[in-house]
């Protein structure tokens, strides 16, 4: 059984007809036809067409489409219609309209204009859930739920009265009384000890940086607000139709949204991905966001969006090159997706989107972007087998929303140049270079079964995680700045590494962050030279017995002093080396981890197996060799192929099926 009821790979996107006269709608079932979708996203942004009124429903223009589509072989994903309110909701109630940190409240004309924490606006989008449960319940298109769109694209949080009364109250069930807030947020500082909860507001903008416990309690908050929202759509569709799978999308490596807690409430993780094309790292950090996704559910997922070409958000959209749309979606598919989807089925003849490529482009279907579209159905369809194939990683990278969110605290760190997403690709980006599979995990999971672990950083640990961590039995890796606050923000006594101190054998007496532009040096016992860009630290390692120095800083006032030190199988890194690699070749091979194409991937060549298939993708604009570990079929041409060398064109791709072995 796959993601839904439909079998093999997803192949569809977005699918607005209500944009359209019904006229194009039978061109448009016939070309799905024609290019092999078998799945479109509808109703996303409709519900002002659904319910123009309070409680008057028109589902008669949608029940049409929902026909029209089975009949010709299409299922559903049906969105709750819920990501933006009507306008007669929002000139009825205009305090459902999100206010940001300065105060000013948001105007209707664009969309996702609600305050997550408003009784009125979640009350509405359950009732219209439950409208349109009701109605479809029994629809044979209907193959999945889509709850709202995006959330925290646009509105990731507010600041509103309605929003203040929704913190206290999460607040008081996190804390208890006052005094566990005041101990918490440490109000003791800059006089801010509150002795009435209404006194308590969220963080808006003030004249100074703003308290850090009390902006991760708000971030914390913002991402269980917008739960709140998903949780009550969904409890509705799962009382209705218990059988058709729950999602919404998500947003790839987003900081808002703790998607450990989010895909913990989905039955099926999707995501929206669009790489910059004009992105020298787009392949790397889509296939980090794609095995994510693969990580959260431990299941395959959905790319459910994605552009066929140039989207229209950025100051300058460039699209994609011939073959990168292929490229990149059987990237999606190389990591764990079972389908390829886009934004949208039909390219958008006005509004803000009518820029942004789609499948079927304004030239019609005398264009490369449709003969593209074609193309790429007809591959998804010779990959039908892949749906459900399972990926098995030896290493993960450790990702902790908290964390990521201290971190990131404005205005009051020792630099704000440690970013949590280019930590994760420090790492990510050589692992993925060696053809190394990699998943995500948080922090206080069981990790046996890997045999490396890698935390980038922890800024924030709790003593969970270090047990975690101390109860791992392979090799670990801790980046610098971890271990250094409670789950209040507060630094552990004695410094860091916090409760990580036993484990790793370090005390950290001093963060030494380095300007932008300024190395420091440092050098492994064997010899090889390193530099450090933009953070260094003054390390005790000699006083804890059997912590070894692996490298020494060279130079300037840390000169002599520990950089990375190693105690049992658990490493310490005290900097940010410029390039990992030699560090990285040694954690490998004493894990004994080695990537799935072995060395001399080409530079621009990914390797990466799903079940037994091998996915060789060429980013590069010229043509690279590689060598096949094993003989097999290319399921893209049908060709047979030899174990040994094999060419690959620029942005071509193949997907070997290993041949079985005779015993
Ligand atoms: C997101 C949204 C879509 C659309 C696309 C454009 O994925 O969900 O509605 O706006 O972006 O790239």
């Amino acid at each position: 059984m796959g993601l839904t009821r439909i079998p093999g790979l997803l192949f569809g996107g977005d699918y607005n007809p209500e944009q359209w006269p019904e006229e194009v709608w039978r061109e448009d079932v016939r070309l799905m036809a024609e290019a092999g979708v078998n799945l479109v996203t509808v109703a996303v942004f409709s519900w002002s067409r659904l319910e123009p009124a309070p409680g008057v429903y028109e589902f008669g223009w949608l029940d049409r489409v929902l026909d029209l589509l089975h009949a010709n072989g299409v299922a559903v994903d049906l969105a709750t219609a819920t990501a933006t309110p009507p306008p007669w909701l929002v000139r009825e109630h205009p305090e459902i309209q999100p206010v940001d940190a300065a105060g000013t409240r948001l105007e209707f004309g664009s969309r996702q204009g609600y305050c997550p924490s408003s009784p009125v606006f979640r009350a509405a989008t359950v009732r219209l859930a439950r409208a349109m449960a009701e109605r479809y319940r029994e629809h044979p298109a209907l193959a999945m739920w889509h709850v709202s769109n995006e959330y925290a694209d646009h509105t990731a949080e507010c600041f509103c009265a309605e929003s203040a009364r929704d913190f206290r109250r999460w607040l008081q069930a996190r804390h208890r009384s006052l005094d566990g807030l005041n101990a918490a947020w440490g109000t003791s500082c800059w006089g801010q000890h509150y002795t009435d909860w209404t006194q308590v507001e969220p963080p808006r903008k003030a004249p100074g940086p703003v308290n850090p416990a009390q902006l991760l309690d708000w971030r914390r908050f913002s991402s269980d607000a917008l739960l709140a929202c998903f949780e009550a759509e969904r409890a509705v569709l799962k009382e209705v139709t218990p059988d058709v799978p729950v999602t919404t999308n998500f947003m790839s490596v987003l900081r808002d949204l703790d998607y450990w807690k989010w895909a913990e409430c989905e039955d099926v993780v999707t995501d929206d991905a669009y790489p910059d094309p004009a992105d020298p790292r787009a392949a790397v950090k889509a296939a980090l966001s794609y095995d994510l996704m693969r990580s959260l559910k431990r299941q395959p997922w959905l790319l459910l969006e994605s552009a066929p070409s140039a989207v229209s958000w950025r100051p300058v959209n460039v699209p994609k090159d011939p073959g990168v749309m292929r490229l990149h979606s059987l990237q999606a598919l190389a990591h764990g997706s079972d389908g390829v989807m886009f934004f949208q089925w039909r390219q958008a003849k006005y509004g803000p989107e009518k820029f942004h490529s789609a499948m079927l482009p304004h030239g019609g279907t005398a264009t490369r972007r449709w003969r593209e579209t074609l193309a790429l159905g007809a591959d998804v369809r010779r990959l039908a087998e892949v749906a459900g194939a399972t990926t098995r990683a030896e290493v993960a990278l450790l990702l902790d929303w908290e964390s990521w969110w201290g971190l990131e605290a404005p205005e009051s760190m020792p630099s704000d140049r440690l970013r949590l997403h280019e930590l994760l690709l420090s790492w990510y980006a050589p692992l993925h270079a060696r053809g190394v599979a990699v998943d995500l995990a948080p922090p206080g999971r069981d990790l046996s079964g890997y045999r490396l672990v890698i935390a980038p950083n922890l800024y924030l640990c709790t003593a969970e995680h270090a047990a975690a961590l101390a109860a791992f039995e392979g090799r670990l890796v801790v980046g610098p700045f971890s271990g250094v606050v409670d789950a209040a923000d507060q630094v552990h006594d004695g410094g860091a590494p916090g409760p990580l101190r036993d484990l790793l054998g370090v005390r950290v007496e001093e963060w030494r962050p380095l300007p932008d532009g300024v190395t420091q040096e440092l050098v492994t016992t064997d010899g090889t030279r390193l530099l450090a860009r933009t953070w260094t630290e003054w390390l005790d390692a000699e006083e804890t017995e059997g912590t070894d120095v692996l490298a020494r800083y060279r130079g300037g006032p840390l000169h002599g002093r520990p950089a990375v030190t190693r105690r049992g199988a658990a490493t310490y890194l005290s900097c940010l080396p410029e390039d990992p690699a030699p560090l990285l070749d040694d954690l490998l091979t004493a894990a004994g981890v080695t990537g799935v194409a072995g060395a001399g991937l080409p530079a621009d060549v990914e390797a990466c197996r799903r079940g037994r298939y091998l996915f060789l993708l060429n980013h590069g604009a010229g043509p690279a060799t590689v060598t096949l570990p094993e003989p097999g079929t290319d399921l893209l041409t049908g060709r047979a192929l030899p174990a040994g060398p094999v060419t690959l064109g620029p942005r071509d791709a193949v997907v070997l099926k290993p041949r079985p072995t005779t015993p």
